[in-house]
């Protein structure tokens, strides 16, 4: 099927890059994956990586910030739900993020739009026999062309989430530091624990890699709780946790309102440096 996308910057070619694929997630809605997702994506592609992000979330936030308000409205836009529909490759699929101010393709960022139907997942692979696998057999389409790949789950532990714990080569815990997420992270490694114990032939992992920390406060007098509850978090799991904390930066739901990366949008804010610090923790680029 031919599908025309409005900006031509060609999907990058299989050099046997060694792709990097990461899941970001955590079983509660609201706490930072999409943010993420925009942020680092942004941050790694402008330092000549070369990203993509897919979301796979009906509410279509990261296809918002990366130039793709409503992919479902305009038939050119290919989506991931086309994918599962036969109607393109996953391949296709990939269009270049767009700078929502100006219109323009992001260099080196790539993006699968999300449609509202993606709700529609568990349905949609009812008949599948290891219909967990459906991300894990997709992505290998999309390995060797970018240094890394970034998932962006739903905020809940279903089939879409399931498939981006069995599809990643690192798991990174979104959080932040107020005690429903914290609780997700817990709800999180469960399933992980769970889906490994199917699915260990895949190298999938079984432990989150990466934790952020993000929404936090900055002075201890501002809220003792949640301030005790990211030390909580740093104690229970150690390396694994960035050790930049993205603080409550009003620069990120304005980010939201422009549609665009934090780290596009304000990159002197303190909340896109430290997404910036947190990518380069992660080794996405120096
Ligand atoms: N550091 C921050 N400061 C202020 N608001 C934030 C911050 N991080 C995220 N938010 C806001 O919190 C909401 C949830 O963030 P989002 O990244 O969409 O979470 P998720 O994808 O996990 O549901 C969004 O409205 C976002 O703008
Ligand atoms: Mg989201």
């Amino acid at each position: 099927m031919t599908r025309s996308t409005a900006p031509s910057v060609a999907l990058p070619p299989d050099t046997g890059l060694k792709t990097r694929v990461l899941t970001a997630t955590n079983g509660s809605a609201g706490s930072g994956k999409s943010t993420f997702a925009a942020a680092v994506g942004y941050a790694a592609a402008k330092r000549r990586k070369k990203m993509c992000v897919i979301g796979l979330d009906k509410q279509r936030d990261v296809s918002h910030l990366l130039g793709y308000d409503d992919p479902d409205s305009n038939p050119a836009v290919p989506t991931l739900f086309d994918v599962l529909d036969e109607l393109c490759t996953m391949s296709e699929a990939v269009v270049p993020a767009r700078n929502t101010k100006t219109g323009d393709p992001i260099p080196n960022l790539w993006v699968v739009p999300e449609s509202e139907k993606l709700d529609k997942l568990e349905f949609m692979l009812a008949g599948e026999t290891a219909r967990e696998l459906w991300l894990y057999k997709l992505i290998s389409q999309l390995r060797g062309r970018f240094d890394a790949i970034i998932f962006d789950c739903p905020g809940d532990v279903k089939l879409a989430t399931i498939g981006a714990l069995i599809a990643g080569d690192e798991i990174v815990g979104c959080v932040k530091s107020q005690e429903k997420e914290s609780r997700g992270l817990t709800q999180l490694e469960d399933k992980l624990h769970e889906v490994h114990q199917a699915y260990a032939h895949t190298g999938m992992r079984d432990k989150v890699d990466w934790v952020v920390i993000g929404d936090g406060v900055s002075h201890q007098s501002q809220g003792k709780v949640y301030w005790d509850m990211e030390k909580q978090v740093r104690k229970a799991y150690g390396d694994a946790v960035l050790n930049a904390t993205v603080r409550n930066d009003v620069k990120v739901p304005e980010s939201y309102t422009a549609g665009q990366p934090v780290t596009l949008y304000a990159p002197e804010s303190a909340a896109a440096m430290a997404y910036t610090k947190i990518g380069r923790q992660m080794k996405l680029y120096r």
